[in-house]
C-alpha cells in the first residue's frame, strides 16, 4: 500500500465514526435550538467548518455558529450567544477577539461562536462573519476525491507541525488548506508545487485585489478578494512546510503525518554537549500568566525578543534561543560567554559638533584613562554597569517591553549556567539543541 493511502486509512472517519458524528451533531444542533426557543428568539443556527465540509480527521471539533440579524448590538450578539453556549455547553468563554464558548457535547469538542448574518462577505461586521460563506465555497467545489486529498494535506501539515492558524502554531488554517487543494487538484501537486514556492508567493482561485500584500505566502481569499487567507502564517512556518515538501518528495515516509514524539535528553547529555560547545545557558522563567494561548503566544514571543534585545544591548552575543511554555514560562539564551570583562569601548560623538564637550566633561576626572580620538571620534574605554548576562537582566528587565501577562513579574528568576546544568531543565534545553525535524526524529 502507498504511503499515502496507508495514511488514509488511519485518519479519514469510516462509516461508523461517521454516524457517531452524525449523531452528536444533530443531537447539539436540536439542543442549541431549543434554547433559543426557550429564549423567544429566532436565530438560525449554522454548522460549518471541517464537519460541515465533510473534511475532518477523526475526533474533530464541531464548529457551530449562532447567526444574529446584522442589526443587533455586538454588546447583545455577546451576552446572547455566550449564554446560550453555556446553557447547552457548560465549557468556557475563550476568546482573544470574538466571544465565543468552547466546550465538549457527548465526547466532541464544540466551538459554538455567535456571528452575524451578513448578505456578503464584503460587509462583515466581525472577524468571524466570513466563515460560514468559507464553507459554501468548500462544500460547492471539492469533489469527493478532494475531500480525501485536504485530508491527506492536513495530517502532513499536523505532522511537520505546521497545522493551525492560531497564535500558538502560525500555521496553515483549515481553509487555507482547503483553497490549497482546489487550486492545485490533489495533495501529490500541492506538495511538488509548494517544495518550487519562495517567500511571497503568490495565489488565487478568483478576481482579487491588485493590492500588494506582505506576506511569505499570500491566498487571495475567492470569497472576499482583499483578504489574505494566509495572514497568520509565519515565516518559519512557511519556510519549514517548503523544506518538508522538498525532503518528502527526495523520499515519501509515513513519519511526515505521524512523526515521532520527541523524548527529552538526559541532563548528563545535555551538560556534555554545553561543554562540548564551549558555550553558557542563561535561563529566565516567570510564573506562567493565566491567559489564552492566543494571548500569551504572541505575548511570550514578544518577551523573548525584548530580552534578547537587552542582552545584546549590553554586548553578550546571542547563539540561540527560545521559549518553553510549561507550568513555567521559560526563556533560554545560549550565550557566546556568560561574563565580559569589567571594561567596554565606549563611542563619543564626532571631536567637531557641539556637545562633544558634554562627553568630556561626563569622562573627566579619570586620570590618565581619559577620552581619546580614534577616526574622528571620541572612545573612552568605560565600567561596565554589569558584567554577567543574568545580573544585565535582573537588574534591566524593567528597562525592556515585556508582555502584558508578564509584568507584575510574577515568580521571575534568573537561573545562570551551572544551576542550569544541575537542575531540572532536561525538556528546556533538548527544545534548544536537537534540532531534527519531526520526520527525522
Ligand atoms: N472559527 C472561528 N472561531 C472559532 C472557531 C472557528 O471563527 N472559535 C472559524 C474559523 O475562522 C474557521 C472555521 O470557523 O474558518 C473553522 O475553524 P477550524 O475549526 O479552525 O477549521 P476547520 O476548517 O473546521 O478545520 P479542522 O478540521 O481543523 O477543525
Ligand atoms: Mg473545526
Amino acid at each position: 500500500m502507498s504511503v499515502e493511502d496507508n495514511v488514509l486509512k488511519k485518519i479519514a472517519p469510516d462509516a461508523d465514526h461517521r454516524r457517531f458524528v452524525t449523531r452528536i451533531v444533530s443531537d447539539l444542533i436540536e439542543s442549541v435550538k431549543a434554547d433559543i426557543r426557550k429564549r423567544g428568539l429566532n436565530l438560525e443556527v449554522r454548522l460549518v467548518g471541517s464537519v460541515a465540509k465533510d473534511t475532518y480527521l477523526r475526533n474533530p471539533d464541531v464548529d457551530l455558529f449562532i447567526m444574529f440579524p446584522a442589526t443587533t448590538q455586538r454588546i447583545d450578539l455577546e451576552r446572547i450567544g455566550l449564554a446560550i453556549g453555556r446553557s447547552v455547553l457548560g465549557g468556557e468563554e475563550r476568546y482573544a477577539e470574538h466571544p465565543y464558548i468552547h466546550g465538549e457535547f457527548d465526547g466532541l469538542e464544540v466551538d459554538l461562536v455567535p456571528c452575524y448574518k451578513i448578505d456578503s462577505p464584503l460587509g462583515l461586521k466581525s472577524a468571524v462573519d466570513r466563515t460560514p460563506f468559507h464553507t459554501e465555497y468548500v462544500k460547492k467545489r471539492a469533489s469527493e476525491k478532494q475531500k480525501a486529498e485536504i485530508r491527506l494535506l492536513k495530517q502532513f501539515t499536523k505532522g511537520v507541525g505546521v497545522y493551525g492558524a492560531e497564535a500558538k502554531t502560525q500555521g496553515f488554517s483549515g481553509y487555507l488548506i482547503e483553497l490549497l487543494v482546489l487550486r492545485y487538484g490533489d495533495f501529490g501537486t500541492v506538495i511538488k508545487e509548494a517544495s518550487k514556492w519562495r517567500c511571497g508567493q503568490m495565489l488565487y482561485l478568483a478576481e482579487h485585489s491588485r493590492e500588494k500584500i506582505d506576506s511569505p505566502l499570500i491566498f487571495y481569499d475567492p470569497v472576499d478578494p482583499n483578504r489574505n487567507v494566509g495572514s497568520a502564517l509565519s515565516l518559519d512556518s512557511f519556510s519549514l512546510f517548503v523544506y518538508a515538501c522538498r525532503e518528502y518528495l527526495k523520499k515519501e515516509s509515513i513519519r511526515f503525518f505521524f512523526p515521532h514524539a520527541r523524548k527529552s535528553f538526559d541532563m548528563r547529555t545535555i551538560r556534555d554537549e554545553f561543554r562540548s560547545r564551549g558555550t553558557r545557558v542563561v535561563v529566565v522563567e516567570f510564573g506562567r500568566p493565566k491567559i489564552i494561548d492566543d494571548d500569551l503566544y504572541p505575548q511570550t514571543r514578544k518577551t523573548l525578543e525584548g530580552l534578547k534585545a537587552l542582552v545584546e544591548n549590553n554586548d553578550f552575543i546571542v547563539i540561540d534561543k527560545s521559549f518553553h511554555i510549561a507550568e513555567k514560562v521559560r526563556f533560554v539564551f545560549e550565550l557566546q560567554s556568560e561574563v565580559l570583562p569589567n571594561r567596554r569601548r565606549h563611542l563619543g560623538p564626532p571631536v567637531w559638533i557641539d556637545n562633544a564637550e558634554e562627553f568630556l566633561t561626563k569622562w573627566k576626572n579619570k586620570g590618565f584613562r581619559r577620552p581619546f580620538i580614534d577616526r574622528g571620534r571620541w572612545v573612552v574605554i568605560a565600567e561596565r554597569d554589569h558584567k554577567r548576562a543574568a545580573d544585565v537582566i535582573r537588574h534591566q528587565v524593567d528597562s525592556i517591553a515585556l508582555g502584558n501577562g508578564f509584568k507584575g513579574k510574577k515568580g521571575f528568576k534568573v537561573i545562570k549556567h551551572d544551576s542550569v546544568m544541575t537542575g531540572d531543565f532536561e525538556d528546556t534545553l533538548t527544545e534548544l539543541i536537537d534540532k531534527r525535524k519531526p520526520w527525522e526524529r
